[in-house]
């Protein structure tokens, strides 16, 4: 398995280019099963997530092709399989929204349930609630959900979550584009990559309102038509590189960012004392050598502070004056990076699901590893500024969410490499 190693203490300085957002690129690869014509993504991320995901479309008949240019074309003319095994569900959770639309354009699915996962137990009952709002007969048996719709499909209906799961919001929307009649989603997930999946559905022809706000309204189409889309940037891979700006000291400017989907990050790095502030193009994110103030943060859904940033700003305030407190409100297993951040000379104390963060003055590097996605990557950040070497274990974790990460620090003049073969 590859490693990766870093030097700590160099500045970062120059451009990162944003690419297009995992977890809404992954939505949009199901939105291509609802319609016989081509879907075509760009600005899509090449992750092993998205080409796993591809793996199983083109298992369910989908034309499935990649070109160097960052675009994704996907061809569903016809579905030839509604069967998505536990194999291949259980690797990558969002592999089991393929069953709203499977469910929607042929009336029956059968999709494994994900199981548990690293940072919580991940249920998936909110989305079978609103399958079912929409007409949808399901049973459960041996590990697979058996999904069937109403003769003459999916009929609209109010869908209210008592939680606004993002997922449960996004696999409801997929199943009422094609659905019979209205939808309303009451409490739905308003993070950025919904709104960019109404307007995937929007240009395929479905026509939805609200998308960003609590309550959504779609009426679903008969029919939905091909389309070109551009990813919306990665909010998330934006946090990250902003904090590894901020954790190492520099001056960047992440390309592609959009300030308006990181507005709480923003104001705890402010507060932490780092420069953050829009220009041409991006945000540009700034840090002298000074120490940061430490902050305390609670992970909410948006438009509070995003859990996916919560490892990576742990990180930060390992080194920062003070304490801070970390709150972690949407998962319930997702402080695994604390011990490996120990190893690095962080004082941090968790309790249930909170973690006290006492800013040490200086990390110095070591051996660590991780087991999901965002905490490996806090890991990168803190070795960046960490005196000395890093060595990252478990760099698979890094490969299904962050695109050509090495490259992209290394541009602005981290010292980090990978190295190939096992630890
Ligand atoms: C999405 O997960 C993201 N994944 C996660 O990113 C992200 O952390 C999360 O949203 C929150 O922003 C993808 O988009 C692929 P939820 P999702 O449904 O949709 C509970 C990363 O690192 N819940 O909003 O699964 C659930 O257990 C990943 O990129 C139920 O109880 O998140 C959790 O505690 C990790 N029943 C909470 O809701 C359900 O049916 C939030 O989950 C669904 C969810």
């Amino acid at each position: 398995m590859d490693r990766i190693v870093i030097q700590g203490g160099a500045r970062l300085e120059g451009r990162i280019d944003i690419s297009g957002a995992k977890n809404s690129a992954l939505k949009l690869m199901a939105a291509a099963l609802l319609t016989d014509e081509p879907v075509i993504l760009t600005r899509m991320p090449r992750l092993a997530d998205s080409r796993f995901l591809g793996h199983l479309l083109a298992k369910l008949g989908v034309e499935v092709s990649e070109r160097d240019d960052a675009q994704l074309s996907l061809h569903a003319a016809t579905i030839t399989d509604t069967f998505a095994p536990y194999d291949l569900v259980r690797k990558m959770r969002a592999s089991f929204n393929v069953l709203g639309p499977l469910l929607a354009r042929e009336g029956h699915a059968r999709v494994s349930l994900p199981g548990g996962c690293a940072i919580g137990a991940r249920p998936v009952d909110l989305h079978l609630k609103a399958l079912k709002a929409l007409g949808a007969e399901i049973e459960i048996a041996e590990g697979y959900v058996s999904a069937k719709a109403p003769k003459g499909g999916l009929v609209g209906a109010e869908i209210d979550l008592p939680f606004a799961s993002v997922g449960a919001t996004e696999h409801a929307m997929l199943a009422a584009a094609l659905a019979r009649g209205e939808t309303v989603i009451e409490n739905a997930a308003r993070e950025p990559e919904i709104g960019d999946l109404a307007d995937c559905l929007t240009a395929m022809g479905a026509t939805i309102e609200g998308a960003g706000s609590s309550t959504i309204r779609i009426q679903g189409q008969p029919r939905l038509t091909g389309v070109t889309h551009k990813v919306v940037a990665d909010r998330i891979e934006t946090a990250t590189y902003a904090l590894a700006v901020a954790a190492a000291g520099g001056d960047a400017v992440l390309d592609g960012a959009v300030l308006a989907h990181n507005k709480a990050l923003w104001s705890s790095m402010h507060e932490a004392g780092v420069t953050v502030e829009a220009v041409e193009g991006g945000v540009r994110i700034a840090r002298n050598g000074s120490r940061l103030n430490s902050v305390d943060i609670e992970t909410q859904p948006f438009p509070g502070f995003p859990t996916d940033a919560q490892a990576q700003f742990m990180a930060l305030m390992s080194m920062a004056t003070g304490s801070s407190v970390i709150r972690e409100t949407i998962f319930e297993n997702r402080f695994m990076h604390a011990p490996e951040l120990a190893r690095l000379g962080a004082d941090i104390t968790v309790h249930g699901n909170e973690a006290v963060v006492r800013g040490v003055e200086r990390l110095r590097g070591a051996p660590v590893m991780a087991t999901d996605l965002r905490a490996s990557v806090s890991l990168v950040i803190a070795g960046l500024a960490a005196e000395g070497e890093t060595v990252v274990n478990r760099v698979y974790h890094l490969d299904r969410g962050f695109e050509r990460l090495e490259a992209k620090l290394s541009g602005c003049g981290a010292k980090i490499e990978r190295l190939p073969g096992s630890a």
